[in-house]
């Protein structure tokens, strides 16, 4: 079975799970690197971040509102958009480790375990957004519309909850941030 531009299938399958498999060890190798100065100041990251993650939940909130009505192209437009402030995000956010240290939650007690029980959940969740959003992008855009609302109904969600909960871990850690 041919893909996109002629691309086999198997081809797309796999290249898709490799993109999925190299970006968390890239930046877990990243994260591990000592800290480098760039020359640029990055503490504005977190936030542009945390906006980032609110226009991301805004947008799939809005995709799926469009999809409702049958607003294809308009559904398209803004799940793509969510898709590419994503991968936006992901790239700042390698940025920012690179060049400061962890900021760390200083609460007690029952905050703490709150903010654990969110951290873990949207650190473990996240893992699975790329290789999800690109299987359901995917079929989309080669018009197996019932293969994408199958595995849609599973990514919008957990795409919701991973940008949510980012918005949440920012406004724990946000006392914390250097300024
Ligand atoms: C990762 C990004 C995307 C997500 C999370 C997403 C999410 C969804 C969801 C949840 C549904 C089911 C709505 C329902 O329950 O009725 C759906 C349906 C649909 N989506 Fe997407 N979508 C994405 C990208 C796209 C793209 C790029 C296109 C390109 C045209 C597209 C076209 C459609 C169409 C045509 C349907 C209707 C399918 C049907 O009812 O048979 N989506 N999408």
């Amino acid at each position: 079975m041919q893909g996109s531009r002629g691309i086999p299938k198997s081809i797309l399958r796999a290249s898709i799970w490799g993109v999925s498999i190299v970006i968390p060890l890239v930046v877990v190798i990243l994260l591990n690197l000592p800290r480098i100065d760039i020359g640029i100041e990055t503490t504005f990251i977190p936030h542009m971040n945390a906006l980032i993650n609110t226009t991301v939940t805004i947008l799939l909130a809005v995709g799926y509102f469009l999809i409702r009505r049958r607003l294809i192209e308009l559904h398209r437009k803004v799940m793509l958009t969510a898709f590419g402030l994503s991968i936006l995000f992901l790239v700042s956010y390698v940025l920012y480790h690179l060049t400061h240290e962890e900021v760390r939650f200083g609460g007690e007690g029952w905050v703490r375990i709150i903010y654990l029980f969110i951290l873990i959940t949207h650190i473990g969740l996240s893992l699975f957004i790329v290789p999800l959003a690109l299987f359901t992008i995917y079929p989309a855009l080669l018009g197996e519309y019932r293969n994408h609302r199958k595995l849609a109904r599973w990514t919008l969600p957990l795409w919701l909850y991973v940008s949510v909960t980012g918005v949440l871990v920012y406004l724990f850690l946000s006392p914390y941030y250097p300024r």
